[in-house]
This record gives structure tokens, sequence and C-alpha cells, in this order.
């Protein structure tokens, strides 16, 4: 959970802890633990050399698809690894009978967005204060039906 934690800041950075700005505060993790417990089946992680370098978790509410993070080290990142987790989750959503996948990108991680786009998501939206005052969420999704 420590190199989850660590990995989650990547994804999440009005989550960032304070006393420890490499790693998600607690309150968050509590999110993650809610994800792996309850949606496990939609939950991938990447392990290189025995080390986590990478995680996606989602949920699924209805018809619709929930990426809730996605992130890989920055070591490691440009590799493939997020395309191979991004795949995973798309075919476990599906699995799960979700029919749109969507996801909430952070505006400061907006450089993630041609990442999408490779596997045809769009943007649908945006909500300002989404993650909290000032934390803008850019929102895309992709039909799932084929
Ligand atoms: C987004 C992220 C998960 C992608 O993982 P990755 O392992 O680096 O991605 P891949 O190596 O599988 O790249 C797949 C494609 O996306 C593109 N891509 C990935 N990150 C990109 C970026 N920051 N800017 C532009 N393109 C990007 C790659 O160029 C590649 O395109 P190609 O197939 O045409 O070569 C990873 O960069 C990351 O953890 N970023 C920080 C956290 C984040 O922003 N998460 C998403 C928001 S929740």
């Amino acid at each position: 959970m420590e190199k989850i934690a660590k990995l989650a800041v990547l994804a999440n950075p009005h989550a960032r802890d304070e006393n420890r700005p490499d790693r998600v505060t607690e309150e968050y993790m509590k999110n993650i633990r809610y994800w792996l417990e309850n949606f496990s089946e939609l939950a991938f992680i990447a392990e290189e050399d025995e080390k986590v370098v990478g995680y996606v978790a989602g949920e699924v509410i209805g018809k619709i698809g929930i990426i809730e993070d996605i992130a890989v080290a920055r070591t490691h990142q440009g590799r493939g690894i997020g395309s191979m987790l991004m795949k995973k989750e798309l075919n476990a959503l599906k699995a799960k009978g979700a029919e749109v996948a969507m996801v909430e990108v952070h505006y400061k991680n907006s450089a993630a967005v041609p990442f999408y786009y490779g596997f045809k998501f769009r943007i649908s939206g945006f909500m300002r204060n989404r993650f909290g005052f000032g934390h803008d969420a850019i929102i895309l999704e992709k039909i799932l039906k084929s």
C-alpha cells in the first residue's frame, strides 16, 4: 500500500499529503482501499523486479465504468505499462456490465489527455472545483458497447 500511496500522488495532485509530499493523504488512501476491497476485479498492478511500478483502480456504478486512478512510476512511463493497465481495465469494466467508461482528470494532469485519446476517449466536459476548491477536472468518456 505504501508504494501505491506514492504512485497515487501522481494521479491526484489535490490529495498530496502536506507532511509527506511524496504520497497521498491517509484520507485518500481510504478511497483506494475501498476500491481494492469492493472492486478488486477492477484493480490491477504492474510489477517489475518485484516492485509495483503502476496501478489502475476502477468502479462500476450502474452502466458507468469509472477509472478512478491510473498511474505509472515516473521512471517507468512511456514504456507501454499504462496502456497495458488500461486495456485490462477496459476489458474488466465491460465484463462488469459497464457501457460507458469515464475518467476525471485533474487539470494538472492534462498531459495525460492524449493517452486517453489513444484509447478513443473524448473530452465530454469539465467540472470546476471537482476535487476541491481550485482543483478542476477534465472529463473524458468512451463508449464500451461494441
Ligand atoms: C498517463 C500514464 C498513466 C500513461 O502511462 P504510460 O505507461 O506512460 O503510457 P504508455 O507508455 O502506455 O503510453 C501510451 C500512449 O500514450 C501517450 N502518452 C502517455 N503519457 C503521455 C503524456 N504525458 N503526454 C502525451 N502522450 C502521452 C504515449 O505517447 C503513448 O502513445 P503511442 O502509443 O502513440 O506511443 C502515466 O504517464 C502517468 O502515470 N501519468 C501521471 C498520472 C496521470 O496523469 N494519470 C492519469 C490521470 S488520472
